[in-house]
């Protein structure tokens, strides 16, 4: 199997939304050549500089800088392509479809090299269900970056059940060296680690406007300026250690009866779908929001991320 010093040549297969922004990550680390292969011709440029324009903006990344690495990531449409068969990590983000994701992870197999390892972007699904029909299933994990992907800095890699020792670590060292924060979730469960966290939450935060116990907003408000504030300093279990086990274990048993603990999505939501309310889609989720709240509200996103993580 490959070291971590051998691995140069990186492939992302699916050149949409997270495809491009993991291109772009991954030339981070100098000695890095990156091939895109997508189905269809996309101009992996144009991706990366719209959604880069606000780093090259704040002077967070130099126009020189991006026109190197630019240089250094490659594009094609032709799976025989010997860019992919000599590729030595393989980043997966073609659509979110069991089939599509297993047919393509077969397709590169039968051309990448003997030692390669094999990782897939996939959101929710197994990593382990994605790798079932390959032959090298040990040099297979799960590597699920956030979105916007040249931003946030987890990345999740999941081992799955057949995922040799030291597989997991070489990826993380790989993601570690374009300036990634990799956390290793040693289980392949559903939602991973961060969203089963994220949706629990949600769960919680939905039903208690369902309940009517207060409206939507008010539900953010009270996130944004109370544990959402300092989440990036303290996090729950360093804050559980701050207020004490014995604390913990109080509020815990007085408040989680009353916790929502429903498996099911809540009928809220359901409600606001039979309604047509798709959030940005339609204009109306929770709130309603007109093209330029759309826009000023993912611009805004990627100012805080952008002084968050460069100021
Ligand atoms: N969008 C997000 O917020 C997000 C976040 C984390 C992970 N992901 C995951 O990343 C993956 C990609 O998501 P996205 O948002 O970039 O989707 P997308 O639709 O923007 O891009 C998918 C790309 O894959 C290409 N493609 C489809 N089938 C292909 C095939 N067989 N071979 C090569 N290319 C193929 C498409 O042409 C398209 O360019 C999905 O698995 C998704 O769950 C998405």
């Amino acid at each position: 199997m490959k070291s971590f010093e051998e691995i140069k040549k990186i492939l992302i297969c699916g050149g949409g939304l997270m495809g491009k922004n993991i291109a772009f990550v991954m030339t981070a680390n100098p000695n890095y050549q990156v091939t895109v292969y997508d189905l269809y011709p996309t101009d992996v440029e144009a991706g990366i500089r719209k959604s880069t324009a606000q780093l090259v903006e704040g002077g967070y990344v130099k126009e020189e800088e991006l026109v190197e690495r630019l240089s250094r990531i490659y594009f094609t449409t032709n799976m025989d392509d010997p860019a992919i068969a000599d590729a030595d990590l393989v980043i997966e983000a073609v659509f979110e479809d069991m089939g599509v994701k297993q047919e393509t992870f077969a397709k590169l197999e039968a051309r990448m090299r003997e030692d390669a390892y094999f990782c897939t972007n996939s959101s929710v699904m197994s990593p382990s269900e994605i790798s079932s029909k390959l032959t090298h299933r040990e040099r297979f994990v799960g590597t699920h970056f956030w979105n916007p992907g040249h931003l946030i800095p987890l990345v999740e890699v999941i081992k799955t059940d057949a995922t040799a020792d030291g597989v997991a670590e070489t990826v993380m060292e790989v993601l570690s060296s374009v300036g990634k924060k990799p956390c290793l979730c040693k289980k392949d469960v559903p939602g991973f680690i961060a969203n089963r966290l994220q949706h629990a939450l949600w769960r919680e935060a939905i039903s208690i406007v369902e309940h009517g116990i207060a409206d939507a907003a008010t539900v953010d408000t009270a996130i944004k300026n109370s544990f959402g504030l300092r989440l990036p300093q303290l996090s729950a279990l360093e804050n559980s250690d701050l207020v004490g086990t014995q604390l913990t274990w109080n509020i815990h048993n007085y408040v989680l009866p009353h916790i929502e603990d429903s498996h099911e999505p809540s009928p809220l939501l359901k409600k606001m779908l039979d309604e047509g309310k798709m959030g940005f889609k339609s204009g109306e989720g929770f709130y309603k929001w007109t093209q330029e709240e759309i826009d000023k509200c993912n611009a805004d996103l990627n100012a805080y991320l952008i002084k968050m993580l460069y100021q």
